[in-house]
C-alpha cells in the first residue's frame, strides 16, 4: 500500500488520475472482504451521489481484529497512558482487544441494539471508548462519538438529531488535575431526549451518579454475563458506520456521514502511506477520539493496518509540560501526531521540559488540525525531530475521513508551513470568486476536489439537501473544502484557513453563528456577532461584538457571564476570548453585518477598513474602533 519513493509516488499519483478504478481496486484488495464488489466506483458531484466498491459486502472489525489474530494476536493493538503518570499503563492485545469488543458488543445485543440504530458515545480518552466504537462497528450499529468537551444541550441536540437509542458513557472523566462528571451531564441531555431506551455507565472515576431503574446499566456488569464470541454483521460497503457532527456556517452542526467500505479503505491507505508504517512501531495520535482525527489515526487506520496505537487519557501539560516527551521516553514511541496548538502552547513552557527527555524513538511527526505557522514547526523540527525526523502537515477535514494533501514521511519533499503535495487519488483544484478553475503554479484561490476518494462524506445525516447545498452547491462539479489555499511556484499546497464563517479554535472547528446563537440566549443580550482572530497558541481566538438592553453596569462580570452561558450552550471550548459591548453593529443598508470591519478590528488593524460607504450608519464603526480590546 506504501509508495516509499518520490518516483512511487509519482508512479501512483498518475495511475489514480488516469485509472482511479484500478488503482483503488489495487488498494483494496489488500483487505477482507465477504464479497468483492460489483464496481468500484460510481458517482455524481450533482445529488451527489457516490459510491465506493458498490456490491462489496464486508465488517470493517473484521479487518481491524480478527484478520490479525492468527499473525499478531499476542501484539499490542492499543497502548492506554493514563491521566495520572504513575498509573499503570495497560496494554490490549489484538486477541484481548478482540474479545473485550465481542464482548460489549454483545452486551449491546442484549439491549437490543442491531444493524443501522444509533449510538450515542460520550466516554473520556479510556479504552472503553475504542471498545465502544468498534462494539457498534461489530454490529452494524451507526455510532456517533460526542467529544467530552460538550454540554449537556450540545449532546442533546446530536442525540435528537440522529434519534439515538442508546448512550455510553462514564461517570466521570480525568483531564489534568480535573475531574469532570460525564453522567450528570447525560442525565441532563437526556431530560431532551425521548429515544433513548438505554444507558450503559463505564466506572472511571467513582464520582457518585444517580443510576435510574430500567434505563441505566454499569458498564462492569453487563460484560460479565454476555458470551465472548460475536460473529460480525454483514455490511453493505455502503452502509453508514458513523456519524461526526461538525461545525459550518450556520448555526446547527451537521452529522456527517462516513461508510464502511470507502472510508476502511481510505483512512488505513493514508494512516500506512503518509506516516509510513513499520510492523512493530507505536504510532501516538494525541488527539480525542471525539473528533475525527482520533477515529481514523487511532482506531480504525492503525487497527486495520495491525499497528499498534497510543490512547492517552491526559493533558500535554499535567502534571507539567513535559508529559509528551515523558509519554514518548516511556513507551519508546515512534511516531507522534499532534497539533499545532498544543506545539505552541509547549513553546511557552520552554525546552527545560524537553530536554531531559529521550527523544530518540521518534522517527516520523506529524501535524494537524489548523495551519501550522513557521516558528511552530520550526520548534517542532528542531527540538523534537532534532532537525532530521521528518515532519508531515496534514490537512484534510471531517468530511475527507482521512488525509488529503500532506508529505509522505521521508519520501516526498517537506516545506514549513506548507501541507505540500495531494495523496495519491486526490485531485485539489483552486477556483476563484466567480467559479472559474485557477490553472498553474503562484497562484491563490478556494480549494475544492474535484473527484471523488473512498474517504470523503456521503451525506449529512438526515438532510441530503443540506449536503448538496453545503459543499456541492458553490461550486457546481467540485466539493468545496470552505479553504482557501495558495499553490506555490512549485505546485506545493498552502491552506491559508477557512473562507467561511467558522473559526478554527485550537483545531476544534466552531461556527460563528453557533456562537451567536448562544450569546444571543444570555439575559439581556440583544444581538451579536462572533469573528475570529489570531491568537498566539490556538491559532484563532474567538472574539464577540454584543450588543446589550442596556450598558452594563460591571462590564466585567457581564463578560464572564456570558462566556459562563456559551459553555453552558455549547461547552467550554466555544467561551469567546473577548468580548466587546458596542452600540451597533456596521451593516449594509439590507441589514447584513460587514464581518470584515469586525475581522479588522478584532484583528487590531484599523488602519485600513476598506469601503464603508455602503453601511447604514458609518458612525458606529468609529465606536466600535474606538472600543476595540
Ligand atoms: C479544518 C477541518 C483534519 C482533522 C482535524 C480537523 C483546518 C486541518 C489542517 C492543516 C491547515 C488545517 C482546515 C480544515 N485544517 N488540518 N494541516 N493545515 N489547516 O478537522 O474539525 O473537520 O476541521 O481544519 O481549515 O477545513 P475539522
Amino acid at each position: 500500500m506504501k509508495t516509499t519513493t518520490f518516483e512511487e509516488y509519482q508512479a501512483a499519483y498518475d495511475k489514480s488520475v488516469n485509472d482511479p478504478e484500478a488503482f483503488w481496486a489495487d488498494i483494496a484488495g489488500h483487505f477482507q472482504w465477504r464479497k468483492p464488489w460489483d464496481k468500484v466506483l460510481e458517482w455524481n458531484f450533482e445529488e451527489p451521489k457516490i459510491e465506493w466498491f458498490k456490491g462489496a459486502k464486508l465488517n470493517i472489525t473484521e479487518n481491524a481484529l480478527d484478520r490479525h489474530l492468527a499473525e499478531r494476536g499476542e501484539q499490542p493493538a492499543l497502548i492506554w497512558e493514563p491521566n495520572e503518570p504513575d498509573d499503570k499503563a495497560v496494554t490490549i492485545t489484538y486477541s484481548q482487544l478482540h474479545r473485550r469488543v465481542c464482548r460489549f458488543a454483545n452486551v449491546l445485543k442484549k439491549h437490543g441494539v442491531g444493524k443501522g440504530d444509533r449510538v450515542c458515545i460520550y466516554l473520556p480518552m479510556v479504552p472503553e471508548l475504542a471498545i465502544s466504537v468498534l462494539a457498534c462497528a461489530r454490529i452494524g450499529a451507526i455510532h456517533s462519538v460526542v467529544f467530552g468537551g460538550f454540554s449537556a444541550r450540545s449532546i442533546a441536540d446530536r442525540i435528537n438529531d440522529a434519534a439515538c437509542t442508546m448512550v455510553i458513557t462514564s461517570d466521570g472523566a480525568f483531564r489534568g488535575a480535573k475531574v469532570i462528571p460525564m453522567k450528570e451531564t447525560v442525565d441532563d441531555a437526556l431530560e431532551k431526549c425521548s429515544t433513548v431506551k438505554d444507558v450503559i455507565v463505564m466506572t472511571r472515576t467513582r464520582t457518585p451518579v444517580s443510576m435510574l431503574k430500567g434505563r441505566d446499566h454499569w458498564w462492569e456488569e453487563e460484560v460479565k454475563y454476555v458470551d465472548a464470541d460475536c460473529p460480525a454483521e454483514e455490511m453493505d460497503a455502503e452502509d453508514p458506520l458513523f456519524i461526526l457532527y461538525t461545525s459550518g456556517s450556520t448555526g446547527k452542526p451537521k452529522g456527517v456521514v462516513h461508510t464502511c467500505g470507502g472510508y476502511m479503505v481510505y483512512a488505513t491507505y493514508t494512516f500506512a502511506n503518509v506516516f509510513q508504517y513499520e510492523p512493530g512501531e507505536l504510532h501516538f495520535c494525541t488527539a480525542d477520539i471525539g473528533w475525527i482525527t482520533g477515529h481514523s489515526y487511532i482506531v480504525y487506520g492503525p487497527l486495520c493496518y495491525g499497528a499498534t496505537s497510543l490512547m492517552f487519557e491526559g493533558v500535554p501539560t499535567y502534571p507539567d509540560a513535559g508529559r509528551f516527551w515523558e509519554i514518548t521516553e516511556k513507551h519508546k514511541v515512534n511516531i507522534l501526531y499532534t497539533a499545532p496548538t498544543a506545539i505552541r502552547a509547549l513553546i511557552c513552557f520552554g525546552l527545560q521540559y524537553v530536554k531531559d527527555h529521550d527523544l530518540s524513538s521518534l522517527k516520523k511527526l506529524g501535524s494537524v488540525g489548523e495551519p501550522i505557522n513557521e516558528e511552530a514547526w520550526q520548534w517542532y523540527k528542531h527540538n523534537i525531530g532534532h532537525d532530521d525526523t521528518p515532519l508531515v502537515d496534514t490537512w484534510w477535514q471531517t468530511e475527507t475521513g482521512g488525509i488529503m494533501i500532506s508529505s509522505i514521511a521521508g519520501v516526498t519533499p517537506e516545506k514549513p508551513t506548507f501541507a505540500t503535495l495531494p495523496l495519491p487519488g486526490v485531485q485539489p483544484v483552486l477556483v476563484d470568486e466567480a467559479g472559474k478553475v485557477i490553472e498553474g503554479n503562484g497562484v491563490s484561490g478556494n480549494l475544492c476536489i474535484k473527484f471523488p476518494w473512498p474517504g470523503m462524506l456521503r451525506t449529512t445525516w438526515g438532510d441530503h439537501d443540506r449536503c448538496q447545498k453545503t459543499y456541492f452547491s458553490a461550486y457546481p462539479g467540485m466539493y468545496f473544502t470552505g479553504d482557501g489555499c495558495l499553490r506555490d511556484e512549485d505546485g506545493m499546497y498552502r491552506i491559508t484557513g477557512r473562507v467561511d464563517d467558522v473559526i478554527n479554535v485550537s483545531g476544534h472547528r466552531i461556527g460563528t453563528a453557533e456562537v451567536e446563537n448562544a450569546i444571543n440566549m444570555h439575559l439581556g443580550v440583544v444581538e451579536s456577532a462572533v469573528v475570529g482572530y489570531p491568537h498566539d497558541i490556538k491559532g484563532q481566538g474567538i472574539y464577540a461584538y454584543v450588543i446589550t438592553e442596556k450598558w452594563p453596569d460591571e462590564p466585567e462580570m457581564m463578560r464572564k457571564d456570558i462566556g459562563a452561558t456559551v459553555a453552558r450552550v455549547i461547552g467550554p471550548i466555544a467561551r469567546p476570548d473577548k468580548v466587546q459591548f458596542v452600540t451597533g453593529l456596521p451593516k449594509t443598508r439590507s441589514g447584513k453585518i460587514m464581518r470584515r470591519i469586525l475581522r479588522k478590528v478584532a484583528e487590531g488593524d484599523t488602519s485600513n477598513l476598506g469601503d464603508t460607504s455602503t453601511l447604514l450608519d458609518p458612525a458606529v464603526v468609529e465606536e466600535i474602533k474606538d472600543g476595540a480590546l
